[in-house]
């Protein structure tokens, strides 16, 4: 991991003791050496768990997630924040509240697209109170599918969705933990 590490030490900013922005690698001009790191990690974590789909939402995840799926030979599967509107389409709907940005949003797929013999991976670029991360891991659930576990890019360790999620029994490979972002300052697990 470490042109992760090199890009997040050198490149990412403090916004606030709450977020960080990693525009310059991951959400908005994307490396794809990175990305293909990333998705390398991710499928030597999760070997052998006989994964047959990732599963992550738009937009950010849609980058990491490929690479996993490329690094792993299965299909990737991205949420969408708006109803499909081709065709008549049945979907399974979760519904996301984020802190972040204060704000819900809905996120969809196709039932055609997610199964009950389906072994998902679910990837994201960012945990932090864990609402996207709940959203998607529902949506397997309504299909019916097996959570085989979930990668994350960086985990803001001390927003707490992590915690959360772990206590509930989902298996969590974060590459890069956060546990403060205090005094402008990344300071690492
Ligand atoms: P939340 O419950 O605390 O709101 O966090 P959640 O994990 O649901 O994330 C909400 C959105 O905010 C996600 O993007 C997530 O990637 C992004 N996010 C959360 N914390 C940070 C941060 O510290 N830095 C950056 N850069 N992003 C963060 P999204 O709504 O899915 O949007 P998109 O970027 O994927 O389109
Ligand atoms: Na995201
Ligand atoms: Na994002």
């Amino acid at each position: 991991m470490q042109l992760l590490l090199e890009k997040i030490k050198n490149e990412s900013i403090v916004v606030s003791e709450q977020i960080l922005r990693v525009d310059s690698f991951l959400n908005h001009i994307i490396d794809p050496e990175v990305m293909v790191e990333i998705g390398r990690e991710f499928a030597q974590r999760f070997r052998g768990a006989q994964i047959n789909k990732v599963l992550t939402v738009e937009a950010s995840g849609i980058a990491v997630g490929l690479t996993t799926a490329m690094a792993l030979d299965v299909p990737l599967l991205f949420a969408k924040k708006r109803k499909p509107t081709t065709l008549d389409q049945q979907c399974y709907q979760s519904h996301i509240y984020s802190f972040t940005k204060n704000e819900s949003v809905d996120i969809f797929v196709a039932k055609e697209y997610l199964t009950a013999s389906d072994r998902v991976l679910i990837v994201d670029d960012f945990l932090a109170r864990g609402e996207a991360l709940k959203g998607l891991a529902n949506l397997v659930e309504q299909a019916g599918a097996h959570l085989v576990g979930v990668g994350i890019v960086i985990e803001k360790a001390f927003q707490g969705g992590g915690k959360l999620l772990r206590e509930s029994g989902v298996r969590i490979e974060s590459l890069i933990k956060v546990n403060s972002l205090e005094g402008g300052k990344l300071h690492f697990e």
